[in-house]
């Protein structure tokens, strides 16, 4: 057996989690609301039309905030449309997804369902095709009291106390050509400084996060965040970061080394954000919001076959990715390197939630299940709150097409208020089991109190309505603890939850 060792010390802290490292994404793009969250006619839909099997779902991941509307589909919207009485909103061609958006689900359903989920709302307002006059309204129209236009216009609409929405993404990936309203660093840097002083004047208690750019491999990245920032620093808290990983060519290997990419881009944005801040002689620190993450690309040339047949209807089945077995190990491998950077990274979003590239899947009129990746962000989500540890891991390496020296070994850990101790960790081997060794003395006496692994012998193994846990946690082969060194086996490619309790 393999052999690899962690030290973790209890004073040696990355910093505390924030709790919306696990956040998630909501957008009006193909079934994630329509046949998603919201499905009037199923059996399990509640007084507003809400699928109650959807929501337990929902709740078992704990997402204290999700993102919402859009995505690319905030950049052609109205929000107007999307408030007041249902039978008068329009029906819209959405030109981000090439479908038709009825707006029967709206911020004020939204709102509703956000509050039965436990989450707040992350809203995402149109700096594409929109600008910093209609940021300020949607804020007064979402938080103000009473008494101007578009406070009383929400109370009209039913909703007397505020929404109070506290996070607000200004745009969405406005770098990208396929936006709507794309401009350059410097046009939206103007816009979002414009549109933020605006939004905050309304209600100073909000916080806001730019566009960075909508992917680490966009020509722009690195000059786009530094003549962004150089516009707007002072008046905004966090930069977005997206990232999707593919694994088209079946290089598993190299596939579950992109994590490498994930910190390296991370660890680019923190030092140009801290260089903007150097060259402001700023006090103000801007953080990171990873608001779009996961693996995305199973369901492409589907939705190419879709768009060539379908284009304008309603809830089309885009982006439905169907998850394999490798797959929720990466999602592991991503969680692992948020966790490893939550000083900087304060709020990150698992793009998306329901159907769309996402953890839970339904079937129109049927049941709801988990996909593969459902399971590390639903461990990590429940067990990975409180401090995050700086780990130190001695790993055997390996050498993939993109990198050198990837650790076999991917691993974190956090203690929870409560003193609990809890181990991430992947095991990258595709074919040898670690024996691993944690020094865990500066804990005390700590006994490993669970074990949970998740593993499947085919990287290509999937879960369905029909099947829904041939991918699914069981329990870990555990170890010992013996004189302050926890010693456990890890499962050749798994993902790995170790427990540790006094
Ligand atoms: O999450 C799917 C899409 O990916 C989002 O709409 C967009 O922001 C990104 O390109």
């Amino acid at each position: 057996m393999k052999k690899a060792k962690i030290i973790l010390d209890k004073d040696f802290e990355v910093g505390k989690i924030d709790e919306r490292l696990y956040g998630s994404f909501i957008e009006h793009l193909g079934r994630a609301v329509y046949g998603g969250i919201y499905e009037p006619d199923h059996e399990t839909a509640d007084e507003l039309g809400f699928r109650k099997d959807v929501m337990d779902m929902v709740s078992k991941l704990g997402v204290p905030i999700v993102r919402y509307p859009g995505g690319n589909f905030v950049s052609g919207f109205n929000w107007e449309d999307s408030v007041g009485p249902v039978e008068n909103r329009p029906h819209r061609l959405d030109l981000a997804w090439f479908t038709t958006e009825t707006n029967e689900v709206g911020l004020h359903e939204f709102a509703e369902w956000a509050k039965k989920a436990d989450s707040e709302i992350m809203y995402a307002i149109n700096l594409g095709s929109r600008g910093p006059e209609n940021a300020r309204d949607i804020v007064e129209y979402a938080n103000h009291p009473s008494g101007s236009k578009f406070s009383e216009m929400r109370i009209a609409n039913g909703r007397k106390e505020p929404f109070g929405i506290k996070l607000w993404c200004l745009g969405n990936e406005m770098d990208g050509p396929w936006q709507m309203g794309q401009k350059t660093a410097k046009e939206y840097g103007r816009v979002a400084n414009e549109a933020a002083k605006m939004m905050k004047w309304v209600d100073p208690s909000i916080e806001l996060v730019a566009c960075g750019s909508s992917s680490s491999e966009m020509d722009t990245f690195g000059s786009w965040e530094y003549e962004m920032l150089d516009e707007c620093y002072e008046n905004i808290d966090y930069v977005s970061l997206h990232r999707y990983y593919a694994n088209p060519t079946g290089d598993t290997p190299g596939f579950l080394a992109r994590t490498m990419d994930m910190d390296e881009f991370i660890k680019t944005v923190v030092a140009i954000c801290d260089a903007v801040k150097g060259k402001k002689h700023s006090k103000h620190t801007v953080n990171l919001s990873f608001d779009e993450w996961n693996v995305w690309y199973h369901s492409r040339e589907q939705d190419n076959e879709i768009w060539k047949q379908d284009k304008w209807n309603r809830a089309l089945p885009l982006l439905e990715d169907i998850y394999n077995f490798e797959d929720a190990l990466l999602v592991g491998s991503m969680l692992i390197t948020l966790l490893k950077n939550a000083d900087r990274v304060k709020v990150a979003c698992l793009a998306q939630l329901v159907n769309v590239i996402a953890p839970i899947m339904t079937r129109n009129g049927g049941g709801c299940w988990a996909q593969t990746i459902f399971y590390p962000f639903m461990h990590a989500s429940k067990y990975g709150r409180g401090t995050a540890l700086k780990t130190l891991v001695d790993s055997p390496v390996y050498s993939c097409t993109d990198y050198d020296n990837v650790p076999y070994i991917d691993a974190t850990a956090t203690v929870a208020e409560d003193g609990s101790v809890t181990v991430f960790c992947v095991n990258r081997d595709m074919e040898e089991d670690f024996e691993l060794e944690l020094d865990i003395r500066s804990f005390g006496e700590l006994k490993i109190t669970d074990h949970i692994l998740l593993h499947h012998d085919d990287v290509k193994a999937v879960n369905a309505e029909e099947n829904p846990d041939n991918v699914a946690p069981t329990k870990g082969p555990g170890g010992s603890v013996e004189n302050g060194k926890l010693t456990v086996k890890i499962p050749a490619l798994s993902w790995n939850v170790i427990r540790l309790e006094k």
